[in-house]
């Protein structure tokens, strides 16, 4: 028998992400204060089955989910993952932000309150969803008791039913659900840098491009403030190059790749003519949330952190930080993270890919 008291308990769990053209599972474990990355996996919708794992409707994200059960027992079986506790993240898309004040009272009156002012709020009748919701500023005990600030969350019943049945038919606990924003700022926002002098040092902007859908969020303090997803993502960028330069997609998917928006080479004119216009569709709807943050909060907003696959765009984050103005960093969710320095060039390139499921999956073992 080992006999060992002074270890700290150590409890693990998975972080799952299912986006529209991959599936990607991090296993994380904590001891003590320290996590470590214990496992990872993915599979690609392209490789798996030809179809996206989730499809866009109106106000929701769909998932298939006979695709979806298949390709994570597969990742889990080739990676021998064997935790049970999983923490999924729900697709922004799904997922509905709302921001309003409350006068001040008691926190046993508060889910009443908020919940009858959802409704002036939500475009869906209230027995269709799911809501949570958090208090993002309180007045500090000194000062009069003031209004207080909600933000809530609404996600469509249909998709919660969804992600409960994935997670029973993979035989996984769903320890907890949470749209993807929630799991960037934690894996991305670090203490520290709330902690710097200037207030402004605290307000970033998170953008999100994955394959079908754009997240631009503004969290400012550690409090998410704004939050607006938008369907122009890299799918959008494939077409194009595939359609205006005449290229099988695979060989389109290739090309935006290996060259993205790099200068001085023989396709770049013709790369750069073709992508621009979208990606500046981008910029314009990621500049107008940081532009309404601005004018509401009168704070500026200081970095981007850019996540997602298409962050790897070679050439990307340069022509964003131009644009707007302002430093850009492309998102490493493994930087408060140990791993074995064997890994430390392949998680570079895997940080915007595996944010999401990376910082959801700190929030069960935190
Ligand atoms: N190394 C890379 N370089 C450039 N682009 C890449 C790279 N890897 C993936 N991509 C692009 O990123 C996109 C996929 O990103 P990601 O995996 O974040 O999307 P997703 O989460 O599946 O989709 P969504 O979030 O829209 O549901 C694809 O359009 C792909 O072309
Ligand atoms: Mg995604």
């Amino acid at each position: 028998m080992i006999w060992n008291p002074f270890k700290a308990t150590s409890q693990n769990c998975l972080g799952i992400d299912i986006g529209t053209s991959s599936i990607r599972i991090i296993e994380l474990s904590s001891s003590g204060k320290k996590k470590k990355l214990e496992n990872y996996g993915e599979l690609s919708a392209e490789v798996f089955s030809k179809k996206p794992f989730k499809v866009l409707q109106q106000n929701s994200s769909l998932l298939s989910n006979t695709d979806i059960t298949e390709a994570i027992l597969a990742i889990l079986s080739e990676t021998k993952m064997k935790t049970k506790k999983a923490v999924f993240s729900i697709s922004d898309f799904s997922s509905f932000f709302t921001w309003f004040t409350l006068p001040w009272m008691n926190k046993e009156e508060l889910p009443d309150a908020v919940r009858y002012e959802a409704r002036q709020h939500i475009p869906f009748p209230l027995s269709e969803v799911v809501l949570d919701w958090q208090i993002i500023k309180e007045p500090s005990p000194r000062q009069e008791k003031k209004n207080l600030k909600i933000l809530l969350v609404s996600v469509p019943k249909e998709v919660i039913e969804q992600y409960r049945e994935v997670a029973s038919l993979v035989h996984l606990e769903l320890f907890a659900l949470e749209a993807e924003v929630f799991g960037l700022c934690r894996a991305l926002i670090k203490d520290k840098m709330f902690s710097l002098q200037s207030e402004e040092q605290g307000t970033v902007a998170i953008v999100d491009i994955g394959s079908q859908s754009t997240t631009a969020s503004v969290i400012d303090r550690g409090v998410l403030k704004r939050s607006h997803s938008f369907d122009i993502a890299g799918n959008e960028l494939t077409h194009a190059l595939s359609k205006s330069l005449g290229l099988e997609r695979k060989k389109a998917e290739e090309i935006k790749q290996k060259y993205g928006l790099s200068q001085n080479h023989e396709f770049s004119e013709d790369i750069r003519r073709v992508m621009l216009p979208f990606i500046d569709l981008i910029l314009i709807e990621v500049e107008k949330v940081c532009q309404n943050f601005y004018k509401t909060e009168e704070r500026e907003i200081r970095k981007i952190i850019m996540a997602g696959g298409e962050a790897l765009i070679p050439g990307l984050d340069r022509y964003f930080s131009e644009y707007l103005k302002m430093p850009v960093e492309i998102a490493n969710p493994f930087s408060g993270v140990f791993y074995p320095s064997i890994l430390e060039n392949n998680l570079k390139k895997m940080g915007p890919l595996y944010a999401v499921a990376v910082g959801v999956g700190m929030r069960g073992i935190e």
